[in-house]
């Protein structure tokens, strides 16, 4: 019997969207017309987009089909039902409150239950997650393990909480920590998964203290195949099985259904308490939309509840790991720094170790984001000093990393495309002197990444 080492995307393409070329002068021009900043450019004038894997995947023909069946009822719609029953079957939460993504989820959450000084541990917040705790006058505590903050360091689950870490802040700061939150995979981080003994280690902490425990399971799925392939004894469970396990161990997650839902819209807050969940559904009342919809479309209920099932699915996931590890491995045979091992979803170029010329203060991950775009027409992401240097008070910090997260959409580009972006960041990082580092010349005061302009510095 022959065997196969070549990984094949599981799929067949249906349909087709093109995708435009442009010169390197265009490219040029857009972007200082975009005041240097990726997410102000047209996203037409992009050719390969590697910003987000959020709602930008492509969905399955059963998906469109699914949307067609979907149930615009607005109390009580069929497309809630099934929808309920998906996340009820994966999750076992007794509440599940549609959301029209995975922040709105947070912020119903957050301001039902934080208060001004709470606490609130993490292995690592996202940006939305971090603002959703700030604006409610709490404190977003990261406490991954210490591997996890060297981007060089290999360590099979590099999202792990720090346990020590958290029984010290539960022991000094408990009375402020209203609940213990976990991210899987742990995108700040680097894609990284926590292993299902680590979150064992964090159940046990949350009952000896006390507190409820909740998963961002945004990338659920992701880390369930990580858990399957690395962790010992596990190798022969579904990853469906594991990902059952994972939420069996917590009280309530929230999620973003545009990464590990294969939608292009929708999330939900799932929890276990009743007075939580009562609390929370008055406030989607008020924001969101009625309990059975929560602002999404019944049709959207629809392509979620399909994405959850397929998303566990082996033979995706095999492929959705194998190509990510793919380009990794290429830009690691080429000598370019990047976070070790390959994530999940992306793959984190540390911009700090390729770009040492340029320190934090003058931006490496935007001057490096900035010419992937002019040289390729490739638009990856910042995640470091932009992102997370300002702190509450308006001062500022450099994080422990200046990245570049080159995001992969799932089921959307072709090896042809991938080894394309991996030639584009080689020859990048073979003219890393010409680039200059940016000053910012106008930033809104919170989640400023998104908005703020940039000027370039003088050679
Ligand atoms: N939590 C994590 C870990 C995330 O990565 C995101 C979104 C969210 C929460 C919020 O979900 O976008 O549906 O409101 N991350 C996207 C990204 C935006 O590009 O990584 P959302």
């Amino acid at each position: 019997m022959l065997q196969f080492k070549t990984i094949i995307e599981p799929f067949r393409i249906k349909s087709v969207e093109s995708i435009k070329f442009t010169e390197r002068e265009e490219r040029a021009t857009a972007l200082a017309q975009a005041g240097y900043n990726v997410f102000l450019l047209r996203g037409e004038d992009v050719l390969i987009d590697l910003l987000t894997d959020s709602g930008t995947g492509a969905m399955s023909a059963a998906q469109w089909g699914a949307i067609m069946q979907g149930d615009e009822t607005y109390a009580g719609s069929r497309s809630f039902y099934r929808f309920r029953d998906v996340v009820q079957d994966l999750t076992g939460f007794r509440h599940v409150i549609p959301t029209h993504q995975g922040r709105a989820a947070e912020r119903i959450l957050f301001h039902s239950v934080l208060k001004p000084g709470d606490v609130v541990p993490n292995n690592n917040h996202f940006d939305t997650t971090r603002a959703n705790v700030e604006v409610e006058q709490a404190e977003a505590r990261d406490l991954v393990i210490p591997e996890g903050r060297v981007p060089s360091q290999v360590h099979p689950f590099k999202g792990n909480v720090d346990l020590a870490a958290l029984e010290w802040t539960l022991a000094q700061d408990g009375g402020r920590v209203p609940l213990v939150m976990v991210t899987v995979t742990n995108n700040t981080g680097g894609g990284q998964p926590v292993s299902l003994e680590n979150l064992r280690g964090v159940r046990r902490l949350c009952d000896r203290f006390q507190k409820p425990f909740f998963l961002d399971a945004c990338r659920f799925a992701e880390n369930a195949w990580f858990v399957k392939t690395r962790e010992p004894g596990l190798s022969g469970r579904t990853p469906k099985e594991i990902a059952r396990e994972m939420f069996s161990l917590a009280d309530g997650c929230t999620m973003s259904a545009k990464k590990d839902g294969l939608a292009n819209i929708g999330g939900f807050l799932a929890l276990n308490d009743d007075a939580w969940a009562e609390r929370c559904r008055n406030l989607l009342i008020l924001t969101e939309g009625f309990p059975t919809y929560g602002g999404l479309a019944g049709y959207d209920l629809e392509a979620v509840a399909r994405g959850l099932e397929e998303v566990v699915e082996e033979p995706y996931l095999h492929y959705r790991i194998r190509s990510i590890e793919y380009l990794h491995e290429r830009l690691v045979a080429a000598g370019v720094q990047v976070i070790q091992p390959a994530g999940g979803h992306a793959v984190y170029i540390d911009a700090r170790a390729l770009l040492s010329h340029i320190p934090p203060r003058e931006y490496p991950g935007i001057a490096l984001v900035n010419a992937l775009y002019v040289e390729a027409g490739i638009r990856g992401v910042e995640i470091g000093s932009v992102m997370f240097g300002r702190q509450p008070d308006g001062s500022e910090k450099s994080p422990a990393m200046d990245l570049v997260r080159l995001a992969i959409p799932r089921r959307v580009y072709t090896q042809s495309h991938i080894d394309y972006v991996a030639e584009a960041v080689i020859g990048v990082a073979a003219i890393k002197h010409e680039l200059r580092g940016f000053r910012i010349t106008k930033a809104p005061a919170v989640l400023r990444h998104f908005t703020a302009q940039f000027e370039p510095l003088a050679a």
